[in-house]
């Protein structure tokens, strides 16, 4: 079983560095478009394997898409990441045109690949990644929730003193400040988190991991890495060992919370089909209403990318 990663910066290699150490494949191959620095980070992560003893052999191609034939599993991260005062948006039009290109030799190789993605703005990068690959939509889906919902359960953990292993949490919507936490589906334990901790606290604690990713823009100078790479391998775990495991995931809509033609954060179950079900959560007046704002909020991205095609294909 053969694992691509595409994108050897800091989330790719982080993420090709977990996958082999859950040896969650036997062969890992990590593409970038700079010469030798695919080679050099999977030379490095390989060395470590006698340390950690995992038997996963992790490979580095310089774009050269051969070598990841027939992967079972394809995570994009290459492109951009933010820098302090850049909204995720702002990356667009780059990520774009690398996303397209990279989907593409992907499915030549792989044409049964499931393919996630994790290059920014995150919703409409998905999209990008669909609309190029031209398979079904349950084999094309983005990585943001299982990261923004760790860091609210990360963040809640600390305010209660707990394990986060006992942190229960689904959070839906685009990978941007409206994203919409759920409390009303955030358990501890099996104990409902709003009997543990005041409302004011629980507030902050929602608006923090909003600016989650921010947060750390502003400390480090470029985007965060440990994270979003471990969660991208915890996708390709429930994949590759099918799972069943229920995460939120960016998935395109066909009607689900009233939306079509959208890729949006939705709790989905994942195994080795990709997306196997799309699970619809009955959502209150309010909790509908944040979802819709942002939707309407990806919408506006997923129209400048549309936009931008047009003019391409003029
Ligand atoms: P990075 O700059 O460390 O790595 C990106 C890599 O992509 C570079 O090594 C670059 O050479 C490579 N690349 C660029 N064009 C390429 C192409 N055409 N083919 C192959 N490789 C190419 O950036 P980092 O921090 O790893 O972030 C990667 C992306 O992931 C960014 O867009 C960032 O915003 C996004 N991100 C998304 C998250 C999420 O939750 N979905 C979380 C964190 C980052
Ligand atoms: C993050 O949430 C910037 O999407 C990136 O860390």
């Amino acid at each position: 079983m053969k694992v691509t990663v595409v994108g050897a910066g800091n989330v790719g290699a982080t993420c090709a560095d977990v996958i082999a150490q859950k040896e969650l494949a036997n062969e890992v191959i990590l593409v970038d478009i700079k010469e030798n620095y695919a080679e050099g980070k999977a030379l490095d992560i390989w060395q470590t394997a006698p340390v950690k003893m995992y038997d996963t052999r992790i490979k580095g191609s310089t774009n050269d898409y051969s070598k990841t034939a027939d992967s079972e599993v394809v995570v994009i991260t290459s492109g951009l990441p933010r820098k302090p005062g850049m909204s995720r948006d702002d990356l667009i039009s780059t990520n774009a045109g690398i996303v397209k290109s990279v989907t593409e030799n992907i499915i030549r190789y792989s044409p049964k690949a499931k393919i996630i993605v994790v290059s920014n703005p995150l919703d409409v990068m998905t999209y990008c990644a669909y609309l190029a690959a031209k398979v079904d939509s349950k084999r094309v889906f983005g990585m943001a929730g299982i990261l923004d919902t760790a860091r609210y359960r990360a963040f809640l953990a600390e305010a209660l003193n707990c394990s986060p292993k006992d942190i229960q949490a689904v959070l839906m919507g685009g990978h941007g400040d409206t994203m919409v936490p759920l409390p009303r589906y955030t358990t501890v334990a099996g104990i409902p988190v709003t009997e543990l901790i005041a409302k004011d606290k629980l507030d902050a604690i929602i608006e923090r991991t909003k600016k989650g990713g921010g947060e750390i823009v502003n400390m480090l100078g470029t985007s965060a890495w440990y994270a979003p790479g471990a969660s991208a391998a915890q996708m390709v775990e429930a994949i590759v060992r099918d799972q069943k495991r229920i995460f939120p995931v960016c998935a395109l809509l066909n009607g689900e919370y009233g939306h079509k033609g959208i890729y949006l954060g939705v709790p989905v179950k994942l195994g080795k089909n990709g997306i196997e079900e799309i699970i619809e959560l009955k959502l209150n007046e309010e909790e509908t209403k944040l979802l819709n704002a942002s939707a309407k909020a990806v919408k506006e991205v997923m129209d400048v990318l549309d936009n931008m095609n047009k003019v391409v294909a003029k």
